[in-house]
Order: structure tokens, then sequence, then C-alpha cells
């Protein structure tokens, strides 16, 4: 998978792509991960990427300009009335406007074999980017002050989902959401820590009533904190 992320702060990413998971994913060339910035596209002798808003109002807006280059530039196309964009290719805009984030859609962007990630700033971004993306997403109802963090939570929910960047023991297959229920609850050594014990059934190497026992919990806790996931199912 190839993810591209055209932002103003590149330096923001440095600390997320280069731990962990993902550094591992990108060190072994599973996810190609690049940084473009954004000034580096814009035609102001100045190097601005913004500008005041037209019709006046607080704040600036994020000029359409050094995105469209950007994007002619890592694309050699622009998505919206043009032929060029491949199927696999997602132009995601990260915006508090846009769809929600959560688990079936990370599924589905991990499929992708090809993001181009815009991080938007200041007040907003100028309607005119919204013609050069195939998709907005939002990762929750709050604003932040800009989509360098968002991009980085996309980045992340759906990298761990590419075929071979967990192990078969950190695999995803079980994360919460995935089966429509939060995860089950987990223990590890020791068996006893305060006046705190594991359950017997994860002690009694007895899979099938383990498994049961997993399985019960998940709706129980589903049920007790995001009764929402259970009314949702079919
Ligand atoms: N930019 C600012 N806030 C955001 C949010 N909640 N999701 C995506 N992009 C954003």
């Amino acid at each position: 998978m190839r993810i591209d992320v055209l932002t103003i702060f590149p330096k923001m990413f440095d600390a997320v792509l280069g731990e962990s998971i993902i550094k591992r994913a990108v060190n072994k060339g599973i996810v190609k991960i690049r940084l473009y910035d954004l000034r580096d596209f814009t035609d102001d002798k100045h190097g601005k990427v913004d500008d005041k808003p037209f019709g006046g109002g607080a704040g600036m807006v994020m000029a359409v300009q050094p995105i469209y280059n950007a994007l002619l530039s890592v694309t050699g196309k622009t998505s919206k009335g043009n032929k060029g964009v491949k199927k696999d290719l997602k132009v995601i805009l990260l915006t508090p406007q846009g769809k929600r984030l959560d688990q079936g859609l990370a599924n589905r962007l991990a499929k992708c074999k090809h993001l181009i990630l815009i991080c938007g700033h200041y007040e907003g971004v100028d309607e005119r980017v919204r013609h050069l993306v195939t998709d907005e997403i939002s990762i929750g109802d709050y604003v932040l002050t800009g989509g360098e963090l968002p991009a980085m939570v996309v980045i992340d929910a759906i990298t761990r989902l590419v075929p071979s960047v967990l192990g078969d023991e950190d695999s995803s297959k079980f994360d919460s959401f995935q089966g429509g229920l939060i995860e089950h609850p987990h223990y590890t050594r020791p068996r006893i820590f305060k006046d705190m014990s594991v359950p017997e059934v994860l002690l009694s190497g007895d899979h099938d009533a383990i498994k049961k026992w997993r399985h019960k919990e998940a709706v129980k806790r589903t049920k007790e904190r995001r009764p929402d996931l259970l009314k949702n199912k079919n």
C-alpha cells in the first residue's frame, strides 16, 4: 500500500511513523508512506498556502492552488472530472465535516492500493478542494487544529489491517469492533495481583470453554458500554 500525505507540518509525523508497528511496516516495505510539504507547491512568492476568506470573517482559508499542484505532482492527475485516477486510489480530505471513521471504513481503506491524505488547516479549506477529492473523513465530532492528527489516526488504523503487518499473535481479527462487539477482557501474569485473580476458566486449558467465556464477556461488555453497537448489528 502507498500512502501520500499532503501537509504543512510534515515533521509532526516523525514520532508516529518512526515507532512500533508502523515503523516495522514501513521498514519491511509493506506500506510506503511519503510526506509532501504543501508549501513546496504554492505559487505565492512568500510561500503562503492560506488567505483571507472572500466575504470577510475570522481566520484564514487554506488555498486550493497548492493542493491542486501537489495532487498533480503526486498522481499526474486530479481526481474529479478525469479518467486518469485509478480505481484503487482514494484522495481523502481530513475534515470534521467528513464521514466518521469506524472499523468498517478502516477495513475498506486497508484494501486500497494508494491513498492520498490531505490535511486541512486554519478555518477550513477552499470549497473547491472538495472537487479534487474522492472522500472526506472525520475522526469524530470535535474540531482539532488541523488534519495531521486525524491523518495519523487513519494511517495507524489501516496500517495494522494491511495483510502481514501484524504477526499472527497480534492479529487484528479479534479486535474490538471487528465482529460488531468490543473485545473481551485480557489477563497476563501474575495469576493473583493484590486481591484480584484471573478468571479460573482462562487457566483451565479448555479452549472451547475459553472461547465461549470470551464471547459472553464481549457481549456483556458491549451491552454495558456500547449498546448502540448491538442495535446496529443485523
Ligand atoms: N480536522 C480538524 N478536526 C478534524 C476531525 N475531527 N476529523 C478530521 N479532520 C479534522
